[in-house]
């Protein structure tokens, strides 16, 4: 065992052994050299993140990938690296996957051509979260065990929020009545589902997936105080009350309380919000799993050993 902090430190036959075992181990390969579960995945996260991102590294552990974190403060896209590169970077080091979360809408578009890794989106902007929806979808799965004939509503940051696309796209695919509410300079005519006040959406749906305000993307301050948006758009204790009896509350976090919703609710019998972490976790285990083709935590093409 020896430092390495200068090749001066080291004498030519050493650099020689170096490069000669580092040759061997290129030679090898991947199947060679890697334990079957040690598939490198890199978390790439240039937003902030509580529930995708530890919840995207638990899934990995769980699956026995081997786990590269990133902090894009302390990466070189600080030295203006672009995003492409960054992961060619990964690419180059070995990871098979990378799970990114960028503030551009379809940052992946560039990454279609000339990287060959498996790309999870953990969010793109205002545009997609899959991981999210999937986790949303087991949730209410586990509730009602079916979508087609369901009611839910989506209420709140409509336009600039990814988990409403997402969400609403694929609710509407699998037969569910999508009803969608909230201020007017925040609808978004693109998706899938009928406007309705507030109130008719909460009292007829079987869930209720309130939103978080995306302060972060709005040009403007929100004209309403946290109190007024509460009470106009939020779901009180007064309108909770009005809910059906087996109907669930959903938020995709991180919530706030007393805006979005009631503080109460978040812990009351008829939410899912904590479930809906825990499904994370197991939604983004069999992401991966599909993504990287994977069985029994190898690659199914991968032999045997
Ligand atoms: N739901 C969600 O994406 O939460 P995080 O921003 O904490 O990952």
């Amino acid at each position: 065992m020896a430092n390495l902090l200068s090749l001066n430190d080291l004498t030519v036959s050493e650099i020689d052994e170096i490069l000669d075992r580092a040759e061997q181990i290129r030679e090898m390969g991947d199947a060679g050299w890697f334990a079957p579960n040690h598939l490198l995945v890199a978390n790439l996260f240039f937003e902030p993140s509580t529930r995708t991102r530890f919840s995207f590294e638990t899934a990995e552990k769980r699956l026995g990938l081997q786990v590269l974190n990133f902090s894009s403060a302390a990466s070189s896209t600080q030295k203006g690296e672009t995003l492409y590169d960054t992961v060619r970077t990964m690419q180059a080091i070995g990871a098979k996957a990378v799970v990114i979360r960028h503030k551009k809408d379809e940052y992946y578009r560039e990454l279609l051509e000339g990287i060959d890794v498996k790309i999870l989106n953990a969010g793109d902007g205002a545009g997609n979260h899959p991981t999210q929806a999937l986790l949303d979808l087991l949730t209410i799965h586990q509730e009602f065990f079916a979508f087609r004939g369901l009611t839910v509503a989506i209420i709140g940051d409509l336009r600039y929020s990814r988990v409403a696309r997402s969400d609403a796209e694929v609710l509407n695919r699998l037969g569910c009545q999508v009803l969608l509410s909230g201020p007017e300079e925040w609808k978004n005519e693109k998706l899938p589902g009928k406007y309705v006040p507030v109130d008719d959406a909460i009292e007829a749906a079987d869930a209720v997936i309130m939103l978080r305000i995306q302060h972060e993307r709005h040009e403007t301050a929100m004209k309403l105080t946290k109190e007024e948006y509460h009470d106009r758009y939020g779901l009180t204790r007064e309108r909770a009350e009005r809910m059906k009896p087996e109907s669930i509350i959903m938020h995709p976090g991180p919530v706030n309380r007393g805006v979005e919703l009631d503080g109460d609710l978040v812990e009351s019998a008829h939410s899912r919000y904590f479930k809906q972490i825990s499904n994370g976790v197991v939604a983004r285990m069999a992401a991966l799993e599909w993504a990287l083709d994977l069985k029994d935590g190898r690659q199914a093409s991968e032999p045997e050993r």
